[in-house]
């Protein structure tokens, strides 16, 4: 073979290794230009052709071409090799980490949270129930008559196939499982979402939280109550607050109250947020109906106890001035991003 044609094939395969080697999108470009660049060595032989011995100077064209194209083909695959493989690993090592987006709790887990801690140090136990609940445990159960209005499916969320079972209308249901799984002493709180036929506006969604809270043994009293629940008020909204039982009507306690703290706020003395009242409702108590401690097998004659029922929502608004329910609920990071960390 005639030494010019070796020469090309010599230099097809330092192509071929230089291609191979190059290993970013700089040095396959450095191969660009030295072979096919406008000084590169293939457009210096290209200027060589007139001085190829005529003989074989077809045939030299002729390859010094397919050499051309070859390289043109080969770089421009390379190059998009080399492209496609940055994205892939997409890394680039001596760059600074990417910050990592660090959650918050959601403020209604926060107050649940210091709800139960309050609880758990006066010598509580957290207990759970299931949201999807039959008729006997949420009404039954805790001497809920028949004909109560709270039965009714206006107020209430039945399943549409399931006969008899329903959403849960509040924790008290709790109260009934706890009793039936344990003997006293009991002393139990039960947070959970209860859920009922409302509209939803600024202060009512028909899915929101609750903490039950009971306390079995013998010889409980009112004044356990009372003063189990000013403390834990005392802890949760200040030192200072005081309570209020106003006497009121639940199917399962008997007496029953409603609770009321003195606005923590304005000290009693009547602001915006207690509506000028200095009181503020916060949930339901009284003491557990003989009824209901009958229907659960543990003796009203030997054992007493008292119950409570607070809304989780209601506190969270209070205590961090949140003035429309719907917000816990509508996963707005700009919204749920203010509470991170703060109890
Ligand atoms: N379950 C009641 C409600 O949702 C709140 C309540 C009242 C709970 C009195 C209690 C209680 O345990 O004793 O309105």
């Amino acid at each position: 073979m005639h030494e010019k044609i070796v020469e090309l094939q010599t230099l097809r395969e330092a192509l071929e290794k230089d291609i191979s080697k190059a290993d970013s999108p700089d040095s396959i470009e450095e191969v660009r230009v030295r072979y096919i660049g406008r000084k590169g060595s293939i457009a210096d032989l290209f200027k060589q052709i007139g001085r190829v011995e005529p003989q074989i100077r077809g045939e030299f064209g002729k390859t010094l071409n397919s050499l051309k194209q070859f390289a043109t083909a080969e770089i421009e695959r390379k190059v998009k090799d080399l492209e496609q493989q940055e994205t892939v690993a997409g890394v680039d090592p001596t760059l600074p980490p990417r910050p990592v987006a660090q959650g918050s709790y959601h403020p209604i887990t926060l107050i649940e949270r210091e709800v139960k801690r309050i609880f758990s140090r006066m010598g509580f136990a957290v207990m759970r129930g299931p949201e999807v609940e039959d008729v006997w445990h949420n009404f039954d159960a805790l001497n809920t008559p028949e004909w109560h209005p709270s039965r009714d499916a206006s107020d209430t969320l039945y399943l549409a196939d399931v006969p008899d079972m329903l959403l849960r209308t509040e924790t008290s249901p709790v109260q009934i499982r706890t009793m039936q799984a344990q003997k006293p002493p009991i002393r139990i709180v039960a947070p959970g979402r209860v859920f009922r036929n409302d509209k939803p506006d600024a202060t009512h969604s028909p899915m929101f939280t609750q903490v039950e809270g009971l306390y079995v043994d013998k010889g409980v009293t009112f004044s356990d109550l009372k003063g189990t629940v000013l403390q834990f008020y005392r802890h949760l909204l200040g030192k200072n607050v005081v309570t209020r039982f106003r006497p009121h009507f639940f199917p399962f306690t008997e007496p029953s109250a409603e609770v009321d703290v003195s606005c923590p706020f304005c000290g009693g003395n009547g602001c915006r947020v207690c509506k000028q009242s200095g009181w503020i409702e916060v949930g339901g108590s009284g003491m557990v109906d003989p009824n209901v401690l009958e229907t659960v097998g543990i003796d009203p004659e030997v054992y007493t106890g008292w119950a409570f029922g607070l809304g989780v929502e209601r506190m969270t608004m209070l205590l961090y001035g949140v003035d429309d329910i719907r917000l816990f609920y509508e996963n707005d990071i700009r919204f749920l991003q203010q509470f991170g960390g703060r109890r």
